[in-house]
């Protein structure tokens, strides 16, 4: 059993305080020249090309370009530097995706309605794509991590930060600003995860070694930075238009779970005889909120259902050093007596401590009420098809993890009752006591409306304006 490490890498990402959940070094932009044939078909590829019709605009077009597409296979054999196979695994995704999902995209544009997408590979794209995602240790379809979102960034401005109005996409579908702005901002909101987990790495440390202070001092670290990291979520209504969301969707769907899109799976030619189902792509994968569920004790509320289960299948699309860290995290919170670190600071009359531990509460709630207003109105506002891109049926799941964030806050609540704060832990303690319960009647009315046999998604989204706590800026 392992107390939680400093860091953990596999050589592409290094989780720890220095590059959080980014990757070490900036991805290559694109590949090297010996796969020329295979990066003009991804250059080529999007729907827009600077005003330009790219293969994804016309019917069947990238189906006739993967014909004359090398199977590269032995070559990818041969790599060994992390850099190039992590370029080589997202462009196999990114072709993957398109070559199976364009005859849907294009009955969509038709009829408003995700047509059947085509359920095989060729060779040449199953073979070297089979064989770079065994050298990464994951699944051969497009990912969060290496492929769609954190391993394909590129600045603008090389010496400038990673904000996603200085970033672009290496690789693309739609090749729009919605869908640079949509991915990109998820590389800014993680560009301060250096901070947030160097602190509940820091955290748990301090407790080990029952430093009190030094606990406080990385709980209010990890506050701040989840309040800034809020800031930088909700400039995702400027990045990316809720009724442009369309424009790339369906380029992202997963096999699994979308039967009705796939049917039976996909089948890789020339690797595998019978057809393979694996999720698609989404922000589920991303590490931030899972990170900050088990460290924050949220985990042990969730409920058992179809959602949890969804979330912890998600752990095996995750790079394996994530996995590990996440496997070791968990195990150093429950090595605590108690039910976490809450009652640890509790037993330690920590109560500045448990304050901070509240504020993070409070802004994991807010991540996930944003959120659930991203999905009311990208998605559920915005089509016809009830699926999420990796394949949930998002309406009744979401809120359910939103009871779990408000049920600890309860607890913690109850912890620090009237005990003696200082002035900043008591302003955010009085805060947060006071505005909870407008946050679960909040959420019971939204779920009331769901429950509704027909229902506006609009209209629960209004509803965070009646309670306060919308998060559109605009
Ligand atoms: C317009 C923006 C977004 C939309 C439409 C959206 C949509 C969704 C949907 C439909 C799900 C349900 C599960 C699934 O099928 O995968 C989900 C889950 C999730 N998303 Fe997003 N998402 C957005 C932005 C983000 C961002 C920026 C992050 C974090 C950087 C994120 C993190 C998560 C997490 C952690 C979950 C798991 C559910 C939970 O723990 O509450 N999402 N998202």
């Amino acid at each position: 059993m392992g107390f939680v490490k400093k860091n953990y890498s596999d050589g592409f990402f290094n989780v720890g305080d220095k590059y959080g959940f980014l990757p070490k070094k900036a991805p290559l932009e694109t590949l090297p020249n010996r796969y020329k044939k295979l990066q003009n078909i991804l250059d080529d590829m999007p729907v827009n090309i600077n005003g330009k019709s790219g293969y994804l605009d016309q019917p069947g077009k990238i189906h006739d370009s993967v014909d004359d597409l090398p199977n590269y296979f032995d070559n990818v054999k041969e790599e060994s530097n992390i850099m190039i196979i992590q370029a080589l695994f997202r462009s196999y995704c990114f072709l993957a995706s398109a070559y199976t999902l364009e005859p849907s995209f294009q009955h969509f544009r038709k009829t408003g309605y995700y047509g059947k997408a085509k359920n095989i590979l060729p060779k040449q794209i199953a073979q070297p794509f089979v064989e770079v995602a065994s050298k990464l240790d994951v699944y051969p379809w497009l990912d969060y991590h290496y492929a769609y979102s954190l391993g394909n960034f590129k600045k603008i401005d090389k010496s400038g930060d990673h904000k996603w109005t200085n970033l672009d996409m290496c690789v693309r579908f739609s090749g729009k600003p919605d869908e640079v702005g949509f991915i990109m901002l998820h590389v800014d909101i993680n560009q301060h995860s250096p901070s947030l987990v160097g602190s509940v790495i820091n955290v748990l440390h301090a407790l080990k070694e029952d430093n009190q202070k030094d606990s406080v001092k990385f709980l209010k670290e990890n506050y701040y930075t989840m309040k800034l990291m809020n800031s930088r979520r909700k400039e995702m209504w400027k990045a990316s238009r809720w009724n442009h969301y369309n424009d790339f969707r369906i380029f992202i769907m997963g096999v699994k779970g979308n039967e009705e899109l796939f049917g039976k799976g996909v089948v890789y030619q020339g690797v595998w005889d019978k057809p393979k189902q694996f999720r698609g792509q989404t922000g589920a994968q991303d590490d931030i909120i899972p990170m900050e569920d088990i460290f924050s004790g949220v985990i042990k509320h969730y409920p058992k259902n179809e959602l949890t289960k969804y979330l912890i299948d998600l752990r095996s699309y995750r790079p394996k050093c994530v996995q590990q860290f996440f496997k070791d995290l968990e195990e150093t919170v429950n090595e605590f007596e108690g039910e976490g670190i809450s009652d640890v600071l509790f037993k330690k009359k920590n109560f500045d401590g448990l304050s901070y531990l509240l504020g993070i509460l409070e802004e994991i709630y807010h991540f996930r009420n944003g959120h659930w207003q991203f999905v009311q109105k990208y998605i559920m506002a915005n089509t016809k098809y009830s699926k999420a891109t990796g394949g949930t049926p998002i309406i009744s799941w979401l809120p359910n993890q939103m009871k779990a964030v408000m049920n600890e806050m309860n607890y913690v609540i109850s912890l620090i009752n009237n005990n003696p704060l200082n002035k900043e832990t008591s302003l955010i303690f009085q805060d947060i006591s006071n505005s909870i319960s407008k946050k679960v009647d909040l959420l019971d009315h939204q779920l009331k409306l769901i429950q509704k046999k027909s229902f506006s998604a609009n209209k629960i989204y209004d509803l965070n304006k009646k309670y306060n706590l919308s998060d559109n800026p605009n």
